[in-house]
């Protein structure tokens, strides 16, 4: 363990992502350049500061995770003081659980562990998710697919074209992701999981390589999007606009409530971010470029 002052000051920029891209369910994500920013400092007691009242106590995220983490490495949690800056909307979908997720995990490696470890962030981020497609691409950036294995879970990064323009919108409503799991079957026939594969190959084929109309076929989920599309009632109205305005994709970001269109071309995504905006003046939306750095750690002591 590193002998760490009591003056260190952590700092964690972690970006926002979507996960699932469509028809990658729980595989592949992708990290946009919206940074959360958790500042930690030892303390005498817990103080989480910068995110609304309620979740300011000793059930926040980022404490449960650094705690969490903290026993994971056999040590008792050193109290903090946590600096939260996030515009990331904690409505659901765009990564802000698995940005808190990430950033606790870091602040236990660093005040009593042996230092940021970004495979060991890893590793324990995707322990208290439950599933990678987040927490993958938040920490590598890029576009990411997850292979989960017996041991461990495999982490695969891919070429994105820089054709892409994502544009990105959030509901002021809610959806949590335990809900929106409880709304999936638990079986699907052969036929619809043949056709879902065949789609994640060419849905990444046609992201690597720019391909805008292939990205369209590809980009129809058989897996979540149906039975989740009715959790969020602006889904199929947005939907619409984003496609009739020239998104190449529209998908469900995460689990939603957030959602994203892929457009060709910046021009087009200013289009289609115009038209969502003449429809719903009031949604939260943001043209968000990818981000390729993951996350980033700065110790200062
Ligand atoms: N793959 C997860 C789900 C992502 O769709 O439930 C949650 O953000």
């Amino acid at each position: 363990m590193m002998d760490t002052p009591s003056r260190t000051t952590v700092r964690v920029s972690v970006p926002a992502t979507s996960a699932n891209l469509g028809v990658g369910f729980d595989c592949l994500g992708i990290a946009l350049d919206l940074r959360a920013v958790f500042t930690f400092e030892l303390s005498d007691e817990l103080l989480i500061e910068g995110c609304p009242p309620h979740l300011a106590g000793p059930d926040n995220l980022v404490w449960t995770s650094y705690c969490e983490s903290c026993s994971e490495l056999g040590r008792d949690p050193l109290p903090l003081r946590i600096a939260v800056d996030s515009p990331i909307p904690i409505t659901g979908g765009l990564g802000s659980s698995s940005a808190c997720v990430i950033a606790g995990i870091i602040a236990a490696q660093v005040f009593v562990g042996d230092g940021f470890n970004r495979a060991e962030t890893l590793a324990a981020a995707i322990g208290i998710e439950g599933h990678p497609d987040n927490v993958a691409p938040a920490l590598l950036g890029g576009l990411v697919s997850s292979c989960v294995t017996d041991k461990e879970t495999l982490a695969i990064p891919h070429a994105i074209s820089s054709i892409f323009h994502y544009v990105a919108l959030a509901p002021s409503y809610e959806v949590r992701t335990s809900e929106a799991r409880k709304a999936l079957p638990e079986r699907y026939p052969l036929a619809t999981l043949v056709t879902q594969m065949g789609r994640y190959a060419t849905l990444i084929n046609a992201l690597e390589t720019g391909n805008a109309p292939l990205l369209g076929i590809a980009c129809h989920d058989l897996v979540h999007e149906p039975y989740r599309a009715k959790l969020i009632p602006d889904y199929e109205p947005l939907k619409a606009c984003a496609l009739e305005s020239g998104a190449a994709a529209f998908t469900i970001s995460g689990s939603g409530s957030a959602m994203l269109a892929i457009c060709e071309g910046r021009d087009r995504a200013e289009a289609v971010a115009e038209s969502i905006h003449g429809l719903m003046p009031g949604l939260w939306l943001q043209l968000l470029p990818v981000d390729t750095r993951g996350t980033i750690v700065e110790v200062k002591r």
